[in-house]
């Protein structure tokens, strides 16, 4: 039988990625970041669309490359549909399109947030090590990947979401963001503090050296599963504001313990949600993804909880945690199986129902 190989397009915000698989199995992971948005302070949408035009047809060549494929090796070719900004989403999904249809292959249309869930089940490259993380120590053994159902809680830069995924196809979202979600707590927290974006990466650095019990921010009470975020944000300015008001040096005195006190709040309003999942659902295999759980104090406190628990952990590896086409690949490889096929008239959509 021939090999499922699938070429993937991410272009969902502000990094252009392709990646190759053959078989689930991943050949080659492509990122290229647009660092034209630091001196804004955030994603400028239309720079970002530009910055996808520029680097899609090298990231793609190299993906290629990579991977040891040739354009006629091809099976088909799976994109980001939604969500997104949509002039990022406009670029993968016009390539991916055109190429589907030089190439004469099909076409297979991914959700973007189910894909970062199914970052869990990538598993490793037959020749690489990857997978190291904090609770996976073993380079050279295969990684564990979870068992369904699983729950996933997903944290990137646009969503919170507690996620059941009964079969890679079969997902239900339980809980979810009020308001902010975790990945712009942590980036408006880095900017409030001075620090540029994305800042979720730097606050992590600076909170390694810090005490986390230095400084108390509250935890918000809302009701089930769902998440708050903006009240944090709020009680960080009124801190900071008061503090610098009777020491102007507050902020660069004390940074690394305002790091790690604020991520160990984030950190914990994002596991006890987790763990009262985990109690209501009766699941024991619990995983983590989205550009958030590369944060190594989640990482960290994550396996934790789940060895007093009784969980199971997973976290992806962390080229497969911010946004990456590797999983993409995976999500359309599961689709391509179901022989669920997207029409060349499928369109890009910012927003999208599960
Ligand atoms: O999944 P992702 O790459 O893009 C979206 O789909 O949004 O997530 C990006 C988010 C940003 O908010 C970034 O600050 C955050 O992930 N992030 C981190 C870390 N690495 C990325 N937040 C905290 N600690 C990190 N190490
Ligand atoms: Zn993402």
């Amino acid at each position: 039988m021939q090999p499922i190989t699938i070429l993937a397009i991410e272009s969902s915000c502000d990094e252009t990625s392709c990646a190759i698989s053959r078989d689930g199995i991943i050949l080659s992971n492509i990122i290229a970041g647009q660092a034209v948005h630091e001196q804004y302070g955030g994603v400028v949408p239309e720079l970002a669309s530009r910055a996808h035009m520029q680097h899609i047809v090298p990231v793609v060549d190299a993906a290629l490359k990579e991977a040891g494929c040739t354009p006629a090796e091809l099976t088909a070719i799976a994109f980001t549909q939604s969500p997104g900004l949509i002039g990022s989403l406009l670029v993968g999904s016009q390539f991916a399109k055109s190429l589907a249809l030089s190439l004469d292959i099909p076409l297979l249309a991914v959700h973007h947030m189910q894909a970062h869930v199914l970052a869990n089940l990538i598993p490793d490259r037959a020749t690489t090590a990857a997978g190291s993380t904090a609770d996976q120590p073993s380079p050279s053994a295969p990684r564990p990947l979870p068992s369904f159902p699983f729950l996933c809680l997903t944290v990137s830069g646009g969503h919170t979401q507690i996620v059941v995924c009964h079969s890679p196809l079969k997902m239900e979202v339980i809980g979810e963001t009020l308001d902010d979600a975790a990945g712009e707590a942590f980036d408006k927290s880095a900017k409030l503090l001075g620090l540029p974006y994305p800042g979720g990466p730097l606050i992590d650095k600076y909170a390694r050296e810090g005490n986390p019990t230095r400084f108390s921010f509250p935890e918000p009470q809302i009701p089930g599963l769902n998440f708050s975020f903006s009240g944090l944000k709020t009680a960080i300015l009124y801190f900071l504001q008061q503090h610098v008001a009777d020491n102007p040096a507050f902020i660069e005195a004390n940074l690394p313990d305002i790091c790690a006190s604020i991520q160990g709040r984030i950190v914990s309003i994002l596991l006890n949600k987790l763990r009262r999942a985990a109690r209501e659902t009766g699941i024991t295999d619990l995983c983590i993804a989205g550009g958030v759980s590369a944060n190594s104090g989640l990482r960290l406190s994550f396996a934790k909880m789940g060895r007093s628990e009784g969980w199971n952990t997973f976290i992806p590896p962390f080229e497969y945690c911010t946004d990456n086409a590797a999983m993409i690949a995976i999500t359309g490889h599961y689709k391509y199986l179901a022989g669920n096929f997207a029409p060349l008239s499928a369109s890009a959509s910012a927003r999208a129902e599960w």
